[in-house]
C-alpha cells in the first residue's frame, strides 16, 4: 500500500486549482505538487527548509498554530510543496505572499520566498518547477510583477527561471 496521502485528506493552505495544470505536468509520475498541508511537520517541511536556514524545533501543535495563522489571511499567503509519493515526504518547498498597494491603480505584488529542495533533489529541475508555479499563481492572483531576494551565488538560477537583477536589497535586522 502507497504511503501517499492524496490531497482531499489534506487541510491544505490554498485551493490546489490554483498550482498552473502545466507547471505540474512537467513533474516526474513520482512526484506529486500540492499547497501546503497543515500535518507537514511529519513530512519533513522543516527538514527540507534547513538547506535554507536555521529552522525550529516545533511541536505540532505550534506548527498548526503557524498554519492556521497563514491561512486566516485570504488570499495572501501561497506555500506550496512537492511530495515524494512513495515516501509522502516533502522534497521542495517555496512560498509567494501578496502585497496590496495604492500605487499602481491599487496593484499587487507577489513577492516569492523560502525556495528550498532537498539535496538529494537538486539540480532535477525542482527548484525552476517550484518558481514557474509560484510566478502562475501570482499572476493568476492579478499581480503586476514578482519580485524576490538572493544572494549573489544563485542569481544564476533566478535568471534562468526568467527573473532580472533590479536595484539593490536593504536590510535592518532586529
Ligand atoms: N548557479 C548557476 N545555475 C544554477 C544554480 C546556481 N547556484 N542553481 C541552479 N542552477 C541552474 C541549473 O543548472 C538549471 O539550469 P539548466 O536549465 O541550464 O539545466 C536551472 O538553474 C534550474 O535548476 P534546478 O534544477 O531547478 O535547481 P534546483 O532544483 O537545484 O533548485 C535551488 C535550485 C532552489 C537554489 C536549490 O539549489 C536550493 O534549494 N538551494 C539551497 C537553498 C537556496 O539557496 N534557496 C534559494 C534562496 S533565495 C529565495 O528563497 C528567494
Amino acid at each position: 500500500m502507497s504511503a501517499f496521502t492524496p490531497d482531499s485528506e489534506l487541510e491544505l493552505l490554498f485551493t490546489p486549482g490554483l498550482i498552473p495544470a502545466e507547471v505540474k505536468a512537467l513533474l516526474g509520475s513520482d512526484l506529486h505538487m500540492r499547497p501546503l498541508a497543515k500535518t507537514d511537520l511529519s513530512r519533513s517541511h522543516l527538514k527540507v527548509l534547513s538547506v535554507l536556514t536555521s529552522t525550529p524545533d516545533l511541536t505540532e501543535a505550534q506548527y498548526a498554530q503557524a498554519f492556521d495563522r497563514l491561512r486566516s489571511c485570504p488570499d495572501t499567503y501561497f506555500t506550496l510543496v512537492i511530495v515524494a509519493r512513495e515516501t509522502d515526504q516533502i522534497v521542495g518547498v517555496g512560498s509567494v505572499f501578496l502585497e496590496q498597494k495604492f500605487t499602481r491603480n491599487l496593484g499587487t505584488v507577489g513577492h516569492i520566498e523560502d525556495i528550498a529542495v532537498d539535496k538529494s533533489m537538486q539540480g532535477r529541475k525542482l527548484g525552476l518547477r517550484i518558481i514557474n508555479a509560484l510566478t502562475g499563481i501570482s499572476e493568476r492572483m492579478g499581480c503586476y510583477k514578482t519580485i524576490l531576494n538572493c544572494s549573489d551565488a544563485n542569481v544564476p538560477f533566478y535568471q534562468k527561471c526568467g527573473f532580472e537583477k533590479k536595484e539593490n536589497e536593504m536590510a535592518r535586522y532586529h
